[in-house]
């Protein structure tokens, strides 16, 4: 079995996003762009990825730790030239690489094993990524000859009109033969328009020396959807959202309206689940079967709903675990709670959980009845099947026992909850 690496490109300075952060760090659904292409690397079998890093590389080193390594390209003189700065890691390194950019967050890990297959069963020097667009101006041409074959990847600022006209474009993902790859990248010359090192030209270089070249087109014309601006991580979001959402209607939650329901990566939703409009799941979150959220209820990391909970409108839950059959229906926050099966919490409860320095927890037990309008300051404990009155004031570590009821601001335990 063939090893594989990545390279990930990631050293422009993405000008047109207008940002002090890199480009590649803005995040796309709670995930930072670079992130998404990350896991396409390791869900290939990617035994490890290097990504070229230049505009702040500190900033974008400090975020794939971990995952992958940093290679700093210092100038930007190319993708030809980004390629080459992983030389020194490459040297005695046999197998296969690919090769993608780190600004292309929708690309499909099932395309790239794809490309990766046929890129191995035909003993290629290298497979290119193709895609057919409608509007192909600002892409590689992808210039084929006698039968088809793949002659050379010509940029659109060099294209001759003829060539302009080509459909089919590089999405500038890639698979090599690494050996092959370092050995010729050194050859690449400076393209004399533009004055940078095109890693495009290696095709040419190759079938000089008749090593194979191959490609593999893709319908998806998403795959190669590269985010330059805002506007465009606006768009992604956007087809991201119609896709996650799809997937989680196919699997049996029902969502009333998807045009206002927004839920981030890595979210577990259970089936029968009920998702009432303006809705946002964020990053991480876990929801039971059979609940239901909404509308205008927003779910935020860490935070996990067992199964049959009710989270209603105006509400807002924080890194909290809620049992099952929990009910908290109106204008309620949680934060930095646990909460039992069973247990109501009252409209306009609310957990003081951040006393300006600390964010405390509070631990409210099963089938405890929280009245309306409560607010907890944590960190405090209600009981199993205990009380809070509307409008009560549990104050820090006031608890309230277990089958107790307690009122008033500050709230008192007065007796035993009446069976
Ligand atoms: C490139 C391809 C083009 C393809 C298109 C797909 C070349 C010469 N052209 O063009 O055929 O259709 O991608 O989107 O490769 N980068 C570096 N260092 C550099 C230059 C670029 O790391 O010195 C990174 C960028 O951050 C980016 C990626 O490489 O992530 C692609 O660079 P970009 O300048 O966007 O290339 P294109 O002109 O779009
Ligand atoms: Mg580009």
């Amino acid at each position: 079995m063939n090893e594989l690496r990545s390279i990930i490109l990631a050293a422009g300075k993405g000008t047109r996003f207008k940002s002090e952060m890199p480009k590649v760090l803005h995040e796309l659904a709670g995930k930072p762009i670079v992130h998404y292409v990350l896991d396409v690397a390791e869900a290939v079998g990617s035994l490890g990825t290097y990504v070229v890093v230049g505009h702040k590389a500190e900033q974008v080193t400090a975020s794939v730790e971990g995952r992958a390594k940093t290679v700093i390209q210092s100038e930007q003189l190319g993708t030809g030239h980004a390629v080459r700065c992983c030389e020194s890691h490459f040297k005695g390194v046999s197998g296969d690489v690919l090769v993608m950019c780190g600004d292309t967050p929708l690309l499909d890990k099932t395309i790239v094993q794809a490309l990766v297959d046929q890129h191995r069963s035909a003993k290629n020097a290298c497979t290119v990524l193709t895609a057919r667009l409608t509007d192909p101006s600002g892409y590689g041409r992808i210039v084929r000859g006698a039968g088809g074959k793949l002659e050379a990847i010509r940029e659109h600022k060099d294209a001759t009109a003829e060539e302009k006209k080509i459909c089919e474009i590089n999405t500038g993902v890639y698979c090599f033969d690494a050996p092959l790859l370092f050995s010729f990248i050194g050859n690449i010359k400076e393209n004399p328009k533009k004055k940078e090192y095109y890693l495009t030209d290696i095709i040419e270089l190759f079938l000089t020396q008749h090593k194979s070249v191959g490609t593999l087109v893709t319908d998806d014309w998403t795959a190669n959807l590269g985010i330059n601006s805002r506007v465009e991580l606006a768009l992604a979001e956007k087809i991201r959202r119609e896709k996650v959402l799809k997937a989680f209607m196919e699997s049996g939650v029902t969502i009333i309206d998807p045009a206002t329901t927004y839920i981030e990566e890595n979210v577990t939703i259970g089936q029968d689940t009920v998702i009432y409009p303006c809705t946002y799941i964020h990053t991480g979150v876990v929801v039971g079967s059979g609940c239901s959220l909404g509308p205008f209820a927003r779910l935020r990391p860490g935070t996990k709903l067992g199964d049959q909970v009710s989270i209603g409108n105006f509400t807002e839950v924080s890194r909290s675990v809620l049992g099952n059959n929990v009910n908290m229906k109106h204008f309620s926050f949680l934060g930095d709670a646990e909460v039992g099966e069973g247990s109501n919490i009252g409209c306009g409860t609310v957990t003081a959980n951040y006393d300006g320095k600390n964010k405390n927890k509070t631990k409210i037990g099963r089938r405890a009845f929280i009245g309306c309008d409560t607010v907890l300051v944590a960190p405090v404990e209600v009981g199993d099947g205990a009380m809070a009155g509307a409008g009560s004031v549990v104050m820090r570590n006031k608890n309230i026992p277990a089958g107790m009821l307690a009122v008033g601001m500050p709230a008192r335990v007065i007796k035993k909850v009446d069976k």
